[in-house]
C-alpha cells in the first residue's frame, strides 16, 4: 500500500523559477503582437502586456524579440538593440507595477525569416527557398553560427538591462536552431550536420552563451528558460525521441532553469503548434498574390488540421516529465483549472497559455476566483493570421476591445 501523502502543487502558489520567484505557476505564452511597427516598444506593445499582467498571470512573455534583424520573422519585429531598451524598460516596468514577472523570448528565425522585409538575408542550415518571402535562406557558415550564438548572449544581456526577469531562448518551430535540429532540413556533411550530437551543436551553444552571459552579467541574475519543439509532426522531422535526446543533454548542461514544450513547425506544419481550425481562407487573405494563390491551392497541405482537445500536448509532454527531473512548463491548450490541475498532478512546473489569455487577458484571475470559469476561445485559430496586421482575437475582439 502507498502510505505517501499526495502532495497538491496549487497553480496559484508562488513559485521559482531559477532565481526568480513568480506569484504563480501561470505564464502567458509568447503570440507575435505585431505592435512594433519601427521594430521598438509602443504603448500598444505595452499595453498587450500590461493586460494579461493584470489579469494575473505570473509571468508574460515578450514574442519575438530576436537577436539580429535578419533572425525577425517580419521587419516589423523588435530586434534586441541598445536603442531599443529605453521602450523595454518601460515595457518591464509596466509589467512589474502590475505585479507580475516578464520573459523576452530571444531566438533567430533562420529559415523562417522574412528576407524580404527584414532587408537582410536570412539563415538556414542549407541554401532554402522560404515561399512565404519568396526569397533563398542563404547556408550558414561556421562564422554565421558563431556570430548567431554571439547575437543571443547579447541579446541576454540587453534583456537584463531592460529590467526582464528572463529570457526564453528559441529552440522551437523550426527557428534557426531547431532547423539544425531537424534531419528534414539539415542536410548538412559537416561538424553541424549529420548525427543528433552534430544538429544539437546550435541549439546546445546558444543555451551555453546565454547562461555564460547570464552568470557573468553581474546585474541582477535572470531565469533562463527555452521553448523546445517535441516533434514536428512532419515525416523525416523532428521526431520524440530525438527531442527528449536534446532535452537530455540541454538538462545535463545545466544552462536552464525550465523548458516549455512545443511542437510543430511554422516552416512545414504550423497548425500541429495549435491544433484546431485551419484558417485557411483568413491567412490566405494576409498575404498579396500570387502568395495567396499558392496558398489557396495549396493550403490544406501547409495548413493541416489536427482536432483540438484541451492539453492535446500533453501526450507528448509526459515522455519528457517521465525522463527529465528539470522544471518542465506544459503548454498547449491549457484553458481552465481543471487542466491547469492536472498539469501539475503529472509533475509539471508551470503552465503555458497563448491563445486563451489572447482572448481574455484576465482569465487567470477570473479563474482564481471561481474554478468553473471556462475560455471563450474556440480554437478557430482566426487570431492566427492577424499577426499579419495586429494581433487580435477575433471572437472577443482583446486585446483591443479592452481597457487597462
Ligand atoms: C497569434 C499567435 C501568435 C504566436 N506567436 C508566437 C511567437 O511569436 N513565438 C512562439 O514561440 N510562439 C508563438 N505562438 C504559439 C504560442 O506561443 C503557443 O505555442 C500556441 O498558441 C499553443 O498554445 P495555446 O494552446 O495555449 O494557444 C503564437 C500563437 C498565436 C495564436
Amino acid at each position: 500500500m502507498n502510505t505517501q501523502p499526495e502532495v497538491f502543487t496549487d497553480v496559484f502558489g508562488a513559485a521559482k523559477l531559477g532565481p526568480v520567484t513568480l506569484r504563480n505557476r501561470i505564464i502567458k505564452a509568447a503570440t507575435f503582437e505585431a505592435a512594433s511597427p519601427n521594430a521598438l516598444v509602443t504603448d500598444d506593445l505595452i499595453r498587450y502586456h500590461q493586460l494579461p499582467a493584470a489579469g494575473g498571470v505570473g509571468m508574460t512573455t515578450v514574442a519575438y524579440c530576436a537577436v539580429a534583424p535578419g533572425g525577425r520573422t517580419d521587419g516589423w519585429q523588435i530586434w534586441m538593440r541598445p536603442e531599443a531598451i529605453p521602450g523595454l524598460r518601460r515595457l518591464t516596468d509596466a509589467v512589474h507595477g502590475e505585479g507580475a514577472a516578464i520573459s523576452a523570448q530571444i531566438g533567430h528565425a533562420g529559415p523562417v525569416a522574412n528576407a524580404r522585409t527584414n532587408k537582410a538575408p536570412a539563415l538556414a542550415p542549407i541554401r532554402f527557398f522560404n515561399p512565404l518571402s519568396m526569397r533563398f535562406a542563404r547556408k550558414a557558415t561556421k562564422d554565421d553560427i558563431r556570430d548567431v550564438i554571439a547575437a543571443h548572449a547579447d541579446a541576454a544581456r540587453l534583456a537584463i538591462d531592460a529590467g526582464f526577469d528572463a529570457v526564453e531562448v528559441h529552440l522551437g518551430h523550426n527557428y534557426l536552431a531547431s532547423s539544425f535540429l531537424s534531419p528534414l532540413l539539415n542536410r548538412r556533411t559537416d561538424e553541424f550536420g549529420g548525427s543528433l550530437e552534430n544538429r544539437a551543436k546550435v541549439a546546445r551553444g546558444v543555451v551555453r552563451a546565454v547562461r555564460d552571459a547570464v552568470d557573468s552579467h553581474g546585474a541582477k541574475q535572470i531565469a533562463v528558460t527555452a521553448k523546445l519543439t517535441m516533434t514536428d509532426g512532419v515525416r523525416g522531422g523532428i521526431p520524440l525521441d530525438e527531442a527528449l535526446q536534446t532535452a537530455k543533454w540541454l538538462e545535463s548542461d545545466g544552462g536552464l532553469d525550465a523548458i516549455e514544450l512545443t511542437a510543430g513547425s511554422s516552416l512545414v506544419n504550423p497548425m500541429y503548434l495549435f491544433h484546431g481550425d485551419a484558417p485557411l481562407k483568413e491567412f490566405a487573405g494576409a498575404f498579396k498574390p500570387p502568395i495567396s494563390w499558392g496558398m489557396r491551392m495549396t493550403g490544406t497541405k501547409f495548413l493541416r488540421e489536427y482536432p483540438y482537445r484541451e492539453a492535446y500536448l500533453l501526450r507528448h509532454a509526459r515522455a519528457f516529465r517521465a525522463e527529465l527531473t528539470m522544471p518542465l512548463i506544459l503548454l498547449g491548450g491549457i484553458t481552465n483549472r481543471e487542466t491547469m490541475d492536472k498539469a501539475m498532478a503529472e509533475g509539471f512546473d508551470f503552465v503555458a497559455m497563448g491563445r486563451a489569455l489572447l482572448a481574455e487577458p484576465d482569465l487567470v484571475n477570473r479563474i482564481k476566483a471561481d474554478s468553473a470559469v471556462r475560455s471563450l476561445c474556440t480554437h478557430c485559430n482566426k487570431c492566427m493570421p492577424t499577426i499579419y496586421t495586429h494581433t487580435h482575437c477575433v471572437v472577443t475582439g482583446a486585446p483591443d476591445a479592452l481597457t487597462i
